[in-house]
């Protein structure tokens, strides 16, 4: 029996078949079960900041498990406070913010909602939601994600969700008094690494505060430094009421965490929401080393500075399929001529690069904040050889010109 056999027989099959079975890794890099080496410019979806099997994560997680693993929220631990404290300085909440802890962005999520129907009440039933946006899978992040195909088979949605076109006119259109909360992803990651328009978030600020609604901005794949600021709202220059974090933050750790400005804060009041898990001193150890690590190896600067790099590379890549770069940092999505990112997926792969198609016409790169020159002229010889094995097979399976 081989391992695709043991995963189709035990798994359930809400994901496809697994492309590989990885076994070990170490910074940028995975191994599979055959020792066959893969650079990882996936680092699982945006979320092993640190790459894999960094000393600070391994160091933390070694330290806290052989000091204090879990104790329920309530009691209160250092490392629990530690963190507090420092997502809301990273985050510039100043004084009056606040966090709330989960283990997962869905968790961090339905925190957001709750908030946000704590806010509205009865008389602000409305929240709001981008078309195509993606915001989780438990049954309240699924009503607010925008994709009409991964709702039906649920349906009906927890109710008072409303979608809108992803345009500072719509959403002028939609927001009224009624509306308790505008939820959104600064660069819509899972829909293809899609950048909001020019002014999007300004004037998404300026809107929902005119009409008393909360702005929760989704920063589960942007976080952690991953675009060039430690968090994505952040090059726009505004405050938002709440902001729900996960991935990058714990580097590999599950945790996800609310973080909440001003007032939005104390609408949460004893016994309105809750999990066993959430912020325990081992998730919560690992993901402050993670972000220590990030703030003393300058790691959003690199994000920055490694994203332009790699985005004016590819662009001058030799490759006719290839046709732009969009999103920030390293959150970047490889737009393509023909809608065979699939193929370009399965190719890089074989050549021993891990990369994703979040849709069929988009390869999207989340590598490790940590990568560098070497990585990089790696990452640019395998996915060329990968894009020219996909570019060959089209050619070939072009109709021939000469018809008889
Ligand atoms: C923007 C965004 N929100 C929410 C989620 C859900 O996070 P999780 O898979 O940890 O529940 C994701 C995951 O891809 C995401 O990218």
């Amino acid at each position: 029996m081989s391992w695709q056999d043991d995963a189709g027989r035990d798994l359930v099959r809400s994901f496809g078949d697994r492309m590989a079975m990885f076994v070990r890794g170490e910074g940028a890099y995975v191994w599979d079960a055959d020792g066959k080496r893969y650079l990882d410019f996936l680092a699982g979806i945006a979320v092993n900041s640190l790459g894999h099997a960094h000393p600070a994560f391994v160091e933390a997680i070694t330290r806290q498990a052989s000091t204090l693993s879990h104790v329920s929220n309530y009691f209160a631990t250092p490392p629990q406070l530690e963190l507090a404290s420092r997502l809301k300085r990273l985050a510039g909440t100043g004084p009056d913010g606040r966090v709330y802890f989960g283990n997962s962005g869905a968790e961090a999520n339905e925190a957001a909602f709750k908030l946000a129907r704590l806010h509205g009440g009865p008389g602000r039933p409305r929240i709001l939601s981008l078309k195509d946006a993606f915001h989780g899978r438990t049954m309240g992040t699924l009503a607010l994600t925008g994709k009409p195909w991964m709702q039906e088979p649920f349906l009906p949605m927890v109710g008072g969700v409303e979608f809108i076109d992803t345009t500072i006119e719509a959403l002028d259109a939609a927001l009224d008094d009624g509306v308790a909360a505008l939820f959104l992803e600064p660069i819509k990651g899972e829909a293809g690494v899609i950048d909001l328009p020019e002014g999007y978030l300004r004037a998404a600020r300026e809107l929902t505060e005119r009409h008393g609604a909360l702005l929760i901005v989704d920063e589960i794949q942007t976080g952690a430094g991953r675009t060039g600021e430690w968090f994505a709202f952040q090059h726009a220059g505004i405050t938002p009421d709440a902001i729900t974090v996960a991935k990058g933050i714990g580097g590999g750790f599950p945790i996800g965490a609310l973080i909440t400005f001003g007032a939005a804060g104390d609408l949460f009041y004893p016994g309105t929401h809750g999990s066993t898990f959430g912020g325990n001193p081992l998730g919560t150890a690992v993901a402050g080393a993670v972000l220590a690590e990030i703030e003393r190896g300058g790691l959003v600067d690199n994000a920055a500075e490694r994203g332009t790099q790699l985005r004016e590379a590819i662009v001058r890549l030799d490759s006719t399929l290839v046709s732009g770069c969009r999103g920030q940092g390293l959150l970047i999505g490889v737009a393509l001529r023909h809608p065979v990112a699939k193929a370009v997926v399965a190719a890089a792969l074989e050549h021993g690069l891990v990369i994703n198609a979040p849709n069929d016409d988009t390869i999207r790169l989340v590598p490790a904040l940590t990568i560098g020159d070497v990585e990089i002229d790696e990452f640019l010889q395998l996915f060329a050889a990968a894009l020219h094995t996909v570019e060959d097979a089209l050619v070939l399976d072009a109709p021939s010109e000469v018809s008889a």
